[in-house]
């Protein structure tokens, strides 16, 4: 009874934090939807990945800019045909979460 307390107010706390991109939810985010194409390691060699022509984050370089908001936009609305949009399927937290986490691609080369 007190654990399913505590993990409830774990959740609300968690809901309320939420603004910006965090990082380490974007990971999951990004491991659950990203991967197939992009890779786990964001370099666009996902098993479906160079067929489509994922875009490899290590390069830094983006069509439609590279900064945590520009990628947010990017995410949500897709790159016809071969980018999906995420727009339906993740909610705007996640979706600032994954920007955050690609941006960690950029940043490591
Ligand atoms: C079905 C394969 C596929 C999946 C799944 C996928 N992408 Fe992509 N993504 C692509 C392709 C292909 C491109 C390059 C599109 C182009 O340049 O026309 C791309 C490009 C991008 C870009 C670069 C945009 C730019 O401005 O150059 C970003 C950022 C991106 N994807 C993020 C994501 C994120 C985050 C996810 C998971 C939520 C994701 N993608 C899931 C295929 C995919």
């Amino acid at each position: 009874m007190g654990g399913f307390l505590a993990a409830s107010a774990f959740f609300l706390s968690d809901l309320t934090a939420a603004e910006k991109g965090n990082i380490k939810r974007g990971s999951e985010v990004y491991l659950d939807n990203c991967t197939p194409c992009h890779g786990i390691d964001g370099d666009g060699q996902g098993p479906l990945g160079p067929r489509l022509g994922a875009r490899d984050f290590t390069k830094g370089k983006f069509k439609n800019g590279g900064s945590e908001e520009q990628l947010f936009d990017t995410i949500s609305n897709g790159i016809p045909p071969k980018m999906p949009t995420w727009k339906k399927k993740l909610t705007v937290q996640e979706r600032r979460d994954v920007a955050a986490f690609v941006r960690t691609f950029v940043e490591k080369k």
